[in-house]
């Protein structure tokens, strides 16, 4: 079922858990975590990056897919596609492939045009019963050529793009896409529960989901974050899986080329990686 995220993160907030994000890159992506979510009857959020997107060749053609999936694979808990990091532009060419669900990144903008072009889309938004996130402060590291400093949200910022009716808010907290160096600092809880506080019962949302310790992500869920993105540790699992399995030689055996069996290890490794993660998260048996 193709729905908006509001209801879902509204519901994972009142409820102490979170719902997960989880990027898809192509169709192998999209099938284990749809399969995975409906195993678990937990409710989920497909996040498209711009890369993503053009890569599988335009929004138009992700959004024919998750769709007929969701329908040829009998899939009934609650799916948002959402677009991830979308750029003013990109916001637009998702609502017209029918996206249930979009997040503009404005936090590169000074705060007025942020304001001004969330404001913006929370109107074209509501209109569609579409949901939408928003950015303040910014995610360290670089996702599909998305690059942040990681620079901690400003709570008094946080309120005002919050008080505009976006449905989910993502504050930088010192969290960075992709693998942690060595020297991180952790997450920022003061931020965070500043942030919270003054946003009240607004969904809050953990990017850089990948390798963050389980101690502190069960912390952030205390604090308000209702949704939490993953994406590179699909990309790691299934990349491991692909290289055991060439490496151990069996993709020389029998048909063992054939793409359905080369591309089966990875895609059953990231099922295993959205179950942890689900089960981490709360969000079984939350449909
Ligand atoms: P990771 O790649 O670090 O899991 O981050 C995902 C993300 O935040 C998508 O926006």
């Amino acid at each position: 079922m193709l729905v908006s995220a509001k209801e879902m993160l509204d519901k994972a907030k009142a409820g102490h858990y979170a719902v997960g994000q989880f990027n898809i890159n192509n169709l192998e992506w999209t099938k284990s975590i749809l399969l995975t979510a409906q195993e678990m009857n937990s409710p989920v959020i497909l996040g498209v990056s711009e890369g993503a997107g053009k890569y599988m060749t335009g929004f138009k053609t992700v959004a024919a897919m998750v769709k007929a999936m969701i329908e040829e694979l009998n899939i009934t808990v609650p799916v948002a596609l959402h677009l991830d990091h979308g750029t003013y532009e990109g916001c637009y060419k998702c609502i017209e492939a029918g996206f249930s669900s979009i997040m503009f990144d404005g936090s590169h903008y000074p705060i007025d045009e942020n304001v001004e072009k969330t404001k913006e889309l929370v109107a074209v938004c509501k209109e569609k019963g579409i949901s939408l996130e928003a950015e303040v402060g910014s995610i360290g590291g670089e996702e599909d050529g998305v690059v942040g400093m990681g620079e901690c949200a400003d709570p008094n910022e946080c309120k005002m793009i919050a008080d505009l009716g976006v449905d989910m808010l993502a504050a930088g907290i010192g969290n960075i896409h992709g693998k942690y160096p060595a020297n991180w600092q952790g997450l920022s809880f003061e931020t965070l529960d500043a942030v919270q506080k003054l946003t009240g019962a607004m969904p809050l949302v953990l990017h850089g989901g990948t390798g963050i310790p389980e101690d502190m992500i069960k912390k952030a869920i205390d604090l308000g974050v209702s949704k939490i993105n993953v994406n590179t540790e699909c990309q790691l699992s299934f990349a491991a899986a692909t290289r055991k399995y060439i490496e151990e030689g069996k993709d020389q055996q029998g048909k063992g080329y054939d793409p359905r069996k080369l591309l089966a290890p990875g895609a059953e490794a990231i099922k295993a990686t959205v179950r942890e993660k689900i089960e981490l998260f709360g969000s079984a048996n939350k449909a």
